[in-house]
């Protein structure tokens, strides 16, 4: 990643701009807006792709030319995107093979966007020379901030060219047919291969699909489509713009890509976000996403898309108040966000999203939702020198870092577990849940990683490992850490494979247990263990072979037995949870782990206001983030300043409910907090 990627003076506000729906008016009336809202930073062509090449090698920019020169003049930089998440007409009439076939054989038509089969060759010569065009035209545009390539990569084809490139990516990991067979475990129902040529993606089948082979398609696909994004990198690049290239990450329900290795590939890292709840869960999911993708990028990031008034829950769009709008953005800011863009600049007049929220709102900018866009303009410009990274060390300092794994998450979706309802985001997300409640700052881990500066290690339902895995995990508690082990975790190999003799049998003697059984509880049945808490979906049937029981079970058919254990292992120690704790007993669990390792939140006593409080680091100091979700005035007092009402926090600071504030302080300053 390059570390000259953004600004260090301000922050990016804006977002996806598409004036090829407007007529030329509403862009000068565009201009003057984003002036006065402080827009400088715009996404520009996302899906343009129809109107930038109408027919197959004739390319039209004379509009994209006029578009970058009202920006130009209007002071405004910009992503340039490559168009090709959306393929237009022609191609698919071209080369109908260049469209997506579900796992049922049916090939999706044109009509929507997305429509591409990543593995023809016809869609990644289309693609690869709309981007050498466009690279060759604005490649060296002193407003290009950056290249947007492509959007939100994330369409599976299961069509002839995708079974092609599965068998050639089998190949190369397996050598031979053999090599496949016992990973596959293919003597199971009659599966063994003798043909390469029989080998398909995960098609529509009579009954359950073989787990290694989902699994390995997962990985293909995420591989598949980081070599179609390479592609267009080398034409960019081939071209001689030097400048910064991303593409959009998807969060966090796509687990199309495996993350950390599609991190390495960019110059940035950048995500789209979007709220899955109104509820104040919500603040937990931006927390999330900021904490995730700071994590893959080691560093600052750039939230490329939220939205600006509005949160779709199940079947509507609720509207998102302003208040909240402001303090999400400050929230992906304040765990490492280099700015906040939108999706989209103005709302659509018509089209299948003309109902999603925007800067400037279908009621035009005499309204609340344009306010609040021109009184977080202006919050951007207040907290510009929040921008400057710490000339070295980590943007936030933790403690406790979280095992996230792309593979991880794809073993568990694998069919006919012991109980289907354990789900690999949800774990990592409750855990990171329990910490953003006990105020404790956390990040994610790449397995294999260095992970020597966490005090506490969180593994949350790794079902599959590496032996790289169980070897760093291994180092990891030898060497002094303290391991923290969800139900299920080190069940089998990277095939699928179980570990015979016990469960978890890639880390029973690192944890000091074995398990025989797997023991589902019923929906909504739950279980207490002798330290109160309370378990629901998931125990085991356990004996300790080593560890020291920290919990029992102390009602169910388990009763008696242990739940929750702990072995001392070299200098350093595993915790394994038997059991998946309800959300409250996961809270108290992971704030009296942290108590009892001397983790500290930030301000103790914000803990159960609702008040948010993240330190970043920056090169002029640090920074407090304040971000109030709760309903009661409360004071903040510690030596600062707040950039936003320009005033001493020394005395103490009141903070509204719903408010916010970003306090320049020093390293190690206290801070505390009163209601009132
Ligand atoms: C994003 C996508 C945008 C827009 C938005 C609506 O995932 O990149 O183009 O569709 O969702 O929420």
């Amino acid at each position: 990643m390059t570390t000259h990627a953004f600004p260090t003076s301000s922050f990016l506000f804006g977002g996806d701009y598409n004036p090829e729906q407007w007529p030329r008016e509403v862009w000068a009336e565009d201009m003057e807006l984003m002036r006065r809202a402080g827009v400088n930073t715009t996404t520009i062509g996302v899906f343009s792709w129809a109107l930038l090449e109408p027919r197959e090698g004739e390319y039209d920019t004379g509009w994209l030319d006029e578009v970058i020169d009202a920006l130009d003049a209007a002071g405004v930089s910009f992503f340039l995107a490559t168009p090709t998440a959306s393929p237009p007409p022609w191609l698919t009439r071209a080369h109908p093979d260049a469209l997506p076939v579900r796992p049922d054989g049916s090939r999706v038509l044109h009509g929507s966007r997305d429509t591409y089969a990543i593995s023809s060759p016809a869609y990644r010569d289309a693609a690869r020379r709309v981007a050498r065009m466009l690279a060759d035209r604005y490649g060296h545009h002193p407003r290009l901030r950056g290249w947007h390539v492509h959007n939100e990569y994330g369409t599976i084809d299961h069509g002839p060219h995708a079974a092609a490139a599965f068998r050639r990516w089998l190949q190369q990991r397996y050598g031979n047919l053999e090599a496949l067979n016992d990973a596959w475990y293919t003597a199971f129902w009659s599966q063994h291969y003798g043909e390469w040529e029989d080998i398909l993606p995960p098609m529509q089948t009579q009954y359950l699909h073989n787990p290694a082979q989902v699994v390995d398609f997962k990985r293909f696909c995420s591989d598949e489509m980081l070599a179609a994004y390479s592609e267009q990198v080398a034409e960019i690049r081939d071209a001689g713009s030097a400048a910064p290239v991303t593409t959009n990450l998807m969060l966090p329900t796509w687990n199309h890509l495996d993350q950390w290795r599609w991190a390495e590939q960019q110059d940035l890292i950048s995500i789209d976000h979007y709220l899955d709840t109104t509820g104040p869960d919500g603040e937990t999911h931006v927390a999330y996403a900021g904490d995730l993708t700071r994590s893959w990028a080691g560093g600052p990031w750039l939230l490329m898309e939220q939205n600006a008034v509005g949160i779709r829950e199940g079947d509507r769009t609720y509207v998102k108040d302003p208040d909240r709008m402001i303090r999400n953005s400050l929230g992906y800011i304040a765990r490492g966000s280099q700015g906040s863009l939108f999706f989209q600049w103005r709302a659509s007049a018509a089209g299948a999203e003309s109902w999603h929220g925007a800067l400037v709102p279908h009621a035009g900018p005499e309204s609340r939702g344009f306010e609040a866009t021109v009184a977080l303009g202006r919050m951007l410009e207040q907290i510009a020198e929040v921008a400057e990274p710490p000339a070295e060390g980590p943007l936030i300092e933790t403690e406790v870092g979280i095992v996230w794994d792309a593979n991880g998450w794809w073993s568990l979706e694998t069919p006919h577990l012991p109980n289907e309802s354990l789900d690999y985001s949800a774990e990592v997300r409750a855990t990171h849940r329990s910490l953003w409640r006990a105020g404790i700052a956390a990040e994610f881990v790449r397995p294999d990683a260095d992970a020597s500066r966490y005090r506490v290690l969180a593994v949350p339902s790794l079902f599959a490992m590496d032996d790289a895995t169980v070897a760093w995990l291994e180092d990891y508690v030898r060497s002094g850490g303290h391991l923290v082990v969800g139900a299920f975790s080190g069940i089998a190999d990277e095939h699928q494979r179980v570990v015979l003799g016990g469960y978890p049998g890639r880390i029973r003697e690192l944890l000091g247990v074995r398990v025989e059984e797997i023991w589902p509880l019923a929906p909504g049945e739950t279980v207490t263990l002798s330290d109160g808490s309370t378990v629901e979906e998931w125990t085991e049937r356990m004996t300790l072979t080593g560890a020291q029981e920290l919990a029992a079970y102390a009602s169910g058919d388990l009763a008696g037995l242990p739940a929750i254990a702990r072995h001392a292992v070299g200098t350093g120690r595993s915790t394994y949870l038997s059991a998946r704790l309800r959300q409250d007993a996961r809270d108290d669990f992971w704030s009296r782990l942290c108590a009892a390792e001397g983790i500290t939140p930030e301000v103790p006593d914000a803990v159960g206001t609702g008040l948010e409080v993240v330190r970043r680091r920056g090169a002029n100091g640090d920074y407090v983030f304040c971000l109030h979700h709760g309903d009661q005035v409360l004071t903040v007092t510690g030596p600062g300043h707040d950039l936003l009402t320009d005033r001493p926090t020394d005395g103490g600071l009141v903070i509204q409910p719903g408010g916010v504030a970003v306090v320049r302080t020093s390293p190690g300053t206290t801070w505390r907090v009163h209601a009132g």
